[in-house]
């Protein structure tokens, strides 16, 4: 008996190498960790279980049948986070790159289809060349099997992607179809065609740093969710995600004991808002100053940072938070935030995370590079979101609530479920310098007239008693106790029940 054991464990230990210790020092050299140490550093200690170790691709064309590696290129299993069931796969790219074969895709479908069974998140760490080229079309489709598991899985279970690595091809649209992608700086990048491809059909020179890397995916194009300096810190960071979600569509958001107190006032609140309407202030001082310990998970941090997302719990509970931030081209709203915030939004709603919003916002962002982007048809996604969302939804106007923007950011009007503003809130249709030149267009050159026609629109309109004496607004509440009110809110909202009518889908515009 012993003999088997130890071939067993002679077996276990070769499939633990990977590609081999030559490889795996090629990887550590890159400043990268390996599949495996990646693992262990994600899950809580010893409670990874693996599956397929032993899984050999079945490719016999260009001498791949001399070429075999136990697990071929990926590593599976499950473990927990903090005691809370996850799956995961983590690409091996000592192994032809972490290129993806049949058995190799085989491998990620079986951990994605018990984690929708069994209710569970799955997360990819990705570090992989694209499709093994060496098996065509097997390839192909192995790819095609792994996302539909993650269309299946939408809205079922929380999907997670991390970049580790240069990932292009199919490793891209995987991640793609999830609920967040992270990157690393500096060794990760993503995209559809690489530089040389890029050379040949657009004749651009771009580096890959420059064409996909983390800055430019959690900057510019949206793609990424979040870019962590190292390893490292990208897996604490998930594992630090995690804690704020539920397992599954199928269960409450968690509960974590709060040592926050609930009925907390925060006096310095009662100044945040500057007396000059045209001046900014950091919405995210309030965003930590009402959340429980100021914890604060920020979803695309970098990304049209005129608009924030993130979550955060408030008296122990997972809540989602969309902020305007006036100190970014004073929070209006364009393509980029409508879709970051829209995007957000229906993730809350599909698994049962109450969205707290906090509103100043000048309006929509004019102009034709807006316009010609199709600022409308991105506008009317936020518009969407809020508005079929039936978790719970609590608001607070803190300043500017002007035009359109006022009915986005989830007002009565869309379902908001309680709706409070500050003393300093101005709901109007928009501001009063821009209001009285249409209104009194004749006066335009008189700016003595002007200027009295100015302090009378704002005397009418900047406030928020308008609102509240039609009941759009169910409060007018002073800062200092708006975490005690939200959390208030919260608690008479948590058995909420709303359906929306039956439909095979809602026709959300893309
Ligand atoms: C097989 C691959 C591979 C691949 C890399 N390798 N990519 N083997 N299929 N796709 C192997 C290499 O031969 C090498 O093997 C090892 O992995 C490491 O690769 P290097 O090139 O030495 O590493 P590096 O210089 O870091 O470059 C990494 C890389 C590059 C940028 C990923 O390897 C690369 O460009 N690979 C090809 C990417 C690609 O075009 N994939 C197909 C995309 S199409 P040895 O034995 O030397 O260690 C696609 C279609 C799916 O994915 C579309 C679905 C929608």
């Amino acid at each position: 008996m012993q003999h088997i054991l130890d071939e067993l464990e002679k077996r276990r230990d070769q499939a633990r190498l990977g590609g081999g210790e030559k490889r795996i020092a090629a990887q550590h050299a890159k400043g990268k960790l390996t599949a495996r140490e990646r693992i262990d550093l994600l899950l809580d200690e010893g409670s990874f279980e693996e599956y397929d170790m032993f899984v050999e691709h079945r490719c016999s064309d260009f001498g791949m049948e001399n070429q075999k590696f136990p697990g071929d290129g990926v590593v599976t299993g499950w473990g927990t986070i903090n005691g809370r069931l996850v799956y995961v796969f983590s690409k091996d790219f000592t192994v032809f790159g972490g290129s993806l074969s049949m058995t190799h895709a085989q491998k990620i479908v079986k951990v994605q289809q018990m984690a929708a069974r069994n209710g569970a998140p799955v997360i990819g760490l990705f570090d992989a060349g694209g499709a093994r080229i060496q098996e065509g079309v097997d390839s192909l489709a192995g790819y095609a099997d792994i996302f539909m598991e993650n269309v299946m899985s939408s809205g079922v279970i929380p999907q997670i992607s991390v970049i580790m690595g240069p990932c292009a091809g199919g490793d891209v649209y995987s991640p793609a179809l999830t609920d967040f992608i992270f990157m690393v700086k500096d060794t990760s990048y993503m995209f559809v065609t690489g530089p040389d491809v890029v050379k040949t059909v657009t004749n651009e020179t771009v580096s890959a740093e420059d064409l996909g890397g983390a800055r430019v995916h959690a900057g510019k194009s949206g793609v990424a969710d979040g870019a962590f300096e190292n390893d490292l810190e990208a897996m604490t960071q998930v594992r630090r995600l995690v804690d704020f979600l539920p397992l599954s569509n199928r269960e409450k958001p968690p509960v974590r004991e709060s040592y926050d107190d609930a009925m907390r006032d925060e006096p310095s609140l009662d100044t945040l808002v500057p007396a000059n309407p045209n001046k900014p202030y950091d919405m995210k001082e309030l965003i930590l100053k009402i959340v429980d310990e100021a914890d604060f998970f920020e979803i695309g941090k970098d990304f049209a940072k005129n608009i924030i997302t993130g979550f955060a719990r408030m008296d122990g509970s997972t809540v989602g938070i969309v902020a305007n931030q006036p100190q970014v081209l004073a929070g209006v709203l364009d393509i980029d935030a409508s879709r970051k915030a829209a995007r957000f939004v229906r993730f809350c709603d599909a698994f049962g995370i109450p969205i707290v919003t906090l509103v100043d916002v000048p309006g929509f962002m004019p102009g034709t590079k807006q316009e010609y982007g199709g600022l409308i048809k991105h506008g009317a996604k936020l518009l969407f979101a809020y508005a079929e969302a039936t978790v719970p939804k609590v608001t607070v106007i803190t300043r500017k609530a002007y035009g359109g923007a006022y009915d986005v950011m989830s007002s009565k009007h869309l379902r908001g479920d309680v709706n409070y503003a500050w003393p300093t809130a101005e709901i109007a249709v928009m501001g009063a310098k821009g209001a009285v030149e249409i209104i009194f267009r004749a006066d335009i050159g008189d700016a003595e007239k002007l200027a009295a026609r100015e302090a009378e629109y704002k005397e009418r309109f900047a406030n928020p008693f308008v609102a509240a004496s039609r009941g759009y607004i169910d409060d007018v509440i002073k800062p200092h106790g708006t975490r005690r009110r939200i959390i208030r809110s919260l608690k008479s909202l948590k058995h909420k029940v709303l359906t929306n009518p039956w439909k095979k889908h809602d026709n959300i515009p893309l």
